[in-house]
């Protein structure tokens, strides 16, 4: 008799990081848990508001499972924010419905010498690192646990600007005219980053992903800086003191950076946004490894044959190499749910 256990192959999540090409993109998506679900919705009225929602772990892992008894991705990835490091640093942090983040400002080195020190933030987000755990219990066996927190640029961004920014100005000024101040702060975010995924391993996720949503209107030597170098030092950090953790990380709108970065950072996966065309990132990218992505969220909303002749193309475009198919950025709260289950039908077959 064989040991049944025994012989089920690891999660397809995984093996695709390890490198390896499965016949079936496993696939998860950005957002997953989100507002254009209908029990999405319940659970954040219950809890209040948002922020509410992602300190009460038994509501977090609820809102986390939705996607998963629904569409049974192959990856969960934890409910919770990338602004709640600048909270657990000190900054002030709060949400305006239909606008979103609102935080205090950091102009220059007195509001970067006001922040905790790193070891602080472990007393704010103890809650997130109860999801984790719950989460770790409750997954059905073949689905991967990811965790996550922002890149120390995407992070700063919002507390120099105090809220999201069409082109990241406030951040670039302090960059250019205050530098001492700039690398004092990516410094404290890098480290705060590091500790906090570092947490979220110990407590039970599987994989971690950083988020640079910003890191396209990092250009030339700034790039290398303030994005690929705090990605390459997250990494060697984390890998040090969990071998052979999987990582995720997305540049993204990192262009033809992201070839580099994905050669340089020491990252598992990169993450690909759809400004790239995935015959491109297959010759260019996936050459070095896993490569998740990178349908447009649009196409979510759309549906009809382009949602299925666009996610055919890209599982094709990626079919010689390991791949986990996702979106190119967040689904968004206008996206039809009946959409994701003819995209998931798509790629399954
Ligand atoms: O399902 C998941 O992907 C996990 C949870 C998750 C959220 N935010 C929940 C959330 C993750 C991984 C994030 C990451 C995040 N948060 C990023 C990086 C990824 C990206 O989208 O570029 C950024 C930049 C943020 C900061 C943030 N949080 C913004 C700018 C906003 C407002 C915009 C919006 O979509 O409302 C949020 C709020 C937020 N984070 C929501 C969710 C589900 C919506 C809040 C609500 O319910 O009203």
């Amino acid at each position: 008799m064989t040991d049944q256990a025994a012989d089920r192959p690891a999660k397809t999540i995984l093996r695709a990081l390890a490198g390896e090409a499965l016949p079936v993109p496993p696939v998860w998506m950005m957002r997953q848990a989100g507002r254009y679900l209908p029990e999405y919705k319940a659970t954040r009225a219950q809890a209040g508001d948002f922020l509410s929602l992602c300190y009460t772990p038994e509501l977090a892992a609820e809102v986390t499972l939705q996607p998963i008894r629904r569409y049974g991705f192959d990856a969960a990835i934890l409910f919770a924010d990338i602004l709640l490091v600048p909270q657990a640093l000190g900054a002030d942090l709060w949400f305006v419905t239909g606008e979103g983040p609102r935080l205090s400002t950091i102009d220059g080195p007195d509001g970067v010498a006001a922040l905790k020190p790193v070891d602080a933030i472990h007393e704010t987000l103890a809650p997130v690192y109860e999801t984790v755990r719950i989460l770790s219990r409750a997954l059905p066996r073949e689905t991967t646990l990811i965790g996550f927190a922002g890149a120390p640029w995407t992070v700063a961004t919002y507390m120099i600007a105090g809220r999201g920014t069409p082109d990241q100005g406030p951040a670039h000024r302090l960059k250019d005219e205050q530098p001492a101040a700039f690398d004092a702060l990516m410094a404290r975010l890098t480290e705060a980053t590091i500790e906090y995924l570092s947490a979220q391993v110990q407590a039970g996720a599987e994989v971690v992903k950083i988020f640079d949503s910003w890191a396209g209107s990092l250009k030339g030597d700034d790039f290398d800086r303030y994005a690929l170098a705090p990605a390459k030092r997250i990494i060697a950090a984390l890998k040090a003191r969990h071998p052979g953790l999987p990582i995720i990380a997305f540049p993204r709108e990192a262009g033809a950076h992201y070839i580099r970065f994905a050669r340089a950072t020491g990252a598992d996966c990169v993450a690909l946004d759809n400004s790239v065309s995935a015959e491109w990132a297959a010759q260019k990218v996936q050459v070095d490894g896993c490569v998740q992505g990178n349908l447009a969220p649009s196409h979510l909303v759309t549906g009809g044959p382009a949602l299925i002749a666009e996610t055919r193309r890209i599982v094709q475009a990626f079919a010689g190499g390991p791949h986990i198919f996702n979106l190119g950025h967040g689904i968004t709260p206008d996206a039809d749910p009946d959409n994701v289950s003819r995209m998931i039908e798509a790629i399954r077959g």
